[in-house]
């Protein structure tokens, strides 16, 4: 599922975005250029909403809920409060416009492992 969130000129750099899916809500961070990063909102710990409590610390997604660190590229978990994965998703930049991708197999469930994209 491919679910179209905008154009390159509506993000402003650093900008962090909740977008609802069908599939769940999706934070995606804007880090400048063409540079867009996905995953689920939900924090595979205790849930905390991270289109509200992540940020993006060099080459980390940081929940400061517990201060759990994962991975940007493949959102896994390097150091905090759990092991467990944060699901990433593709972004596609066409053009100007960015693109979800969303596998169509993947159920928001708050634990690691389905459905996840690089
Ligand atoms: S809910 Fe994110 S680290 Fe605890």
């Amino acid at each position: 599922m491919k679910i179209e969130v905008g154009k390159v000129e509506d993000f402003k750099v650093g900008e962090r975005r909740r977008i609802d899916t069908p599939s769940g809500p999706v934070v995606l961070f804007f880090l400048g250029g063409r540079s867009f990063h996905a995953f689920s909102a939900r924090c595979p710990h205790l849930g905390c909403d991270l289109s509200k409590y992540g940020v993006i610390v060099r080459e980390e997604v940081v929940c400061q809920c517990h201060f759990t660190h994962f991975s940007i590229k493949d959102g896994k978990a390097i150091k905090g409060a759990t092991r467990k994965s944060l699901n990433k998703f593709t972004v596609i930049v066409e053009g100007n416009g960015v693109w979800l991708e969303i596998a169509s197999n993947f159920m928001e469930s708050g634990s690691s492992g389905t459905g996840k994209t690089s």
